[in-house]
């Protein structure tokens, strides 16, 4: 008794999972679920290169990956990694089913090359991700101050 209404319970999650997603893969795993929030880039003091950071969160049941950035004021967007304060460039990054991927300053951050104008405080820039499964996603950054952090706000 006690074991089918798991599997029942199990069941409906797994429908309502795959009617939330739209068009079924047939895995049965579900699907990727992404949305960005907090994106920004701290005013670059540099003339060619800005960092910039925001997080990727995932409520679908399937992992993804980021494997693309692009931007209009960047000629090249690549994403590196760090760890015991060494950076190093990354293909992709993936991004775990209800889970999150973090840039963040002082950790795996957004990298703008080969800039095409210097990005000031107050403006945007706009930033195209490319995922290995789910479609792509626009996002518009804001510029903040060169000190910014996202913490305290200022
Ligand atoms: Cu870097």
């Amino acid at each position: 008794m006690r074991r089918a209404a798991l599997t029942a319970a199990a069941l409906t999650g797994a429908l309502a999972l795959t009617g939330c997603s739209g068009s079924g893969s047939g895995s049965g795993s579900g699907k990727a679920d992404l949305s960005v929030s907090s994106p920004y880039m701290p005013q670059p003091v540099s003339a060619d290169m800005a960092a910039g950071f925001l997080t990727i969160t995932n409520d679908g049941g399937a992992k993804d990956e980021l494997t693309s950035v692009t931007s209009d004021v960047a000629g090249e967007v690549t994403m590196h990694s760090t760890a015991g304060g060494a950076m190093k460039e990354r293909a992709s990054f993936s991004i775990p089913a209800h889970g999150r991927l973090v840039f963040r300053s002082g950790g795996d951050h957004l990298m703008f090359e080969k800039l095409k104008r210097k990005p000031r405080q107050g403006q945007t820039v706009t930033v195209k991700l490319g995922f290995a499964e789910a479609g792509p996603l626009t996002v518009e950054m804001p510029v903040k101050s060169a000190t910014y952090n996202p913490s305290t706000g200022h």
